[in-house]
């Protein structure tokens, strides 16, 4: 039992059975994350790397998961993080199923678990579903024999980290202080968002017992954060924060592909707009791109969070405000498929679809909330023959379509998946897609042969030179 940390006025309530061995300045901290995820296993990777005088344990309920990261082979694809995983596994990162003891063991705990939208009941389709977190608060609670500082990293509701608070802390015995630490890595650069973030959020209480914490936590990422980029405040400003900045990042989105329609029926050409937009300084470059619509697993789910605290506050026009982010990336998706029939005679019964990229993005192998399940399915429901290829995703594909049977067809070469189609749908932008031999591929399709870039990844001119009748978002159409 060598791991502790050291809080002031937190020590003084340490549970009379601990011994004060090792119980001094400096020493390691013991840390635990509960939840292997897409956030969970990567953060921890990288804490294990930074940090290798701290141990550092991840749990999780699943324990294919566990057997995956315990291999050195991790379950999710993250360019970089196997290398980082091979550099601390079994040194001083630990994979466990055995949470319980885990607790027992921490200082520090993170709290990864997921909180998907929910489904059900009061709030279904807006509000988070919070019971494996609050599950898990129960859980740490009933196992932890000594103080302990528990980091909410799921993305939550605001107000959430008071919730685990009460519930940590209720009927006494040990001290637990809960502090929001909010994730900002996106999938495909989760490694060097991590190594090199923007800035690491720490909230916490503005009490002694709360200011010890959250500097704990902030040596935890001096470790290899600058410390002007480790920002501390108050808890709920901080879970707040989150929401904000994953709803501004959405609408951009939103607001790029507002334009994209007015573009490709006013021969303007999105991708100029989008540079002359963006070069002003106020505004910025980045998440200009214009294309099929967001997915992933934050940006919808915590716009809709933050439509069902506006509205729970009776702030309706706020709600209505935010709701309209989502409204135009449902919108655009369902724009996307609208062309594509327009284009190819108003029907695609029978006709053989391939679809360029499952992902929600590239160079990750996630496919929530992906564009390209909702475009698939309204292809299937036109009676296209869809083809499905992705160079990461197509477990994951067969998984979201398994209900559609013979209709989607999921194919390992790209190639081979534009043999005898009609069209393909380029719908996420993998390098991979820039480097095809499009003449070969456009030998074996049904001419005239479409190819619809939702992503404006590929030369719009050389594939019509090629023969291709061209549609890009948010530009003119090249038709023969
Ligand atoms: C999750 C949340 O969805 C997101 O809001 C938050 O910002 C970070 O954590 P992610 O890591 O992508 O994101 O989720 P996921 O990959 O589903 O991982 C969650 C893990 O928690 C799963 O491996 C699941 O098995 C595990 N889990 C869930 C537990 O260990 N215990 C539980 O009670 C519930
Ligand atoms: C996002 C946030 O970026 C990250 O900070 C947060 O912690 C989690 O949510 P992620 O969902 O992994 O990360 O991916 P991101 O790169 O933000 O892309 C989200 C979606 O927006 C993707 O579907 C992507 O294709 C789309 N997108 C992004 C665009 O359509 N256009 C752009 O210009 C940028």
């Amino acid at each position: 039992m060598g791991w502790r940390w050291h809080l002031p006025g937190v020590e003084k309530k340490r549970h009379e059975s601990e011994t004060l061995d090792g119980w001094e300045e400096g020493m390691k901290k013991n840390i635990l994350c509960i939840g292997a995820g897409y956030v969970g296993g990567p953060t921890m990777a990288v804490i294990a790397d930074r940090c290798p005088e701290y141990r550092v344990q991840v749990a999780d309920i699943n324990e294919a998961r566990i057997r995956a990261w315990q291999s050195g082979e991790p379950p999710i694809y993250e360019p970089g993080l196997k290398e980082v995983l091979a550099r601390s596994l079994n040194r001083n990162l630990f994979f466990t199923t055995n949470a319980d003891q885990a607790i027992e063991e921490a200082d520090i705990i993170f709290v990864s678990v997921n909180t998907p939208t929910k489904t059900f009941g009061e709030g279904a389709g807006l509000a988070a579903d919070l019971q494996h977190w609050e599950r898990t608060a129960r859980q740490i609670k009933a196992r932890a024999r000594s103080p302990k500082i528990v980091v909410e990293k799921s993305t939550v509701p605001v107000r959430t980290a008071e919730a685990m608070d009460y519930i940590l802390n209720a009927g006494g015995g040990v001290h637990f202080e809960v502090l929001s630490n909010p994730e900002f890595l996106a999938e495909g650069t989760a490694i060097r968002d991590l190594m090199e973030p923007d800035r690491v959020l720490i909230g916490g209480r503005d009490t002694a017992e709360g200011k010890a914490a959250v500097q704990s936590l902030v040596e935890v990422y001096a470790h290899w954060v600058p410390r002007e980029r480790i920002l501390t405040m108050d808890v709920w400003s901080s879970e707040l924060s989150k929401l904000a900045s994953n709803a501004f990042l959405a609408q951009r989105i939103s607001s790029i592909n507002a334009l994209s329609g007015l573009c490709e029926i006013t021969g303007a050409d999105v991708r100029d707009v989008a540079t002359a937009v963006g070069m002003d300084r106020r505004i910025g470059p980045h998440f200009l791109n214009a294309g099929v619509g967001f997915g992933g697993s934050c940006f919808q789910k915590d716009l809709l969070n933050l439509v069902y605290l506006c509205e729970g506050h009776g702030l309706h026009n706020e709600a209505e405000y935010w709701r309209q982010v989502v409204r135009m990336n449902e919108h655009q998706r369902h724009r996307f498929v609208r062309g594509m029939l327009a284009h190819m005679f108003n029907t695609v019964v029978g006709k053989r679809i391939a679809i360029f990229g499952f992902a929600f993005k590239a160079n990750t192998g996630d496919t929530r909330e992906s564009p390209t399940i909702h475009i698939c399915r309204q292809l299937v429901e036109e009676r296209a023959q869809v083809v499905v290829h992705d160079p990461q995703a197509l477990d994951n594909a067969r998984s979201d379509l398994s209900d559609l049977g013979d209709a989607v067809i999921f194919e390992p070469d790209p190639y081979r998946a534009a043999e005898g189609a009609h069209a393909i749908a380029l719908l996420t932008a993998w390098n991979l897609y820039a480097q095809l031999d499009y003449r070969r591929i456009y030998e074996r399709m049904i001419q005239p042969a479409c190819l619809f870039d939702g992503r404006n990844q590929l030369d719009a001119e050389a594939l019509f030179r090629i023969g291709f009748n061209v549609y890009a978002i948010g530009r003119t159409p090249r038709t023969h």
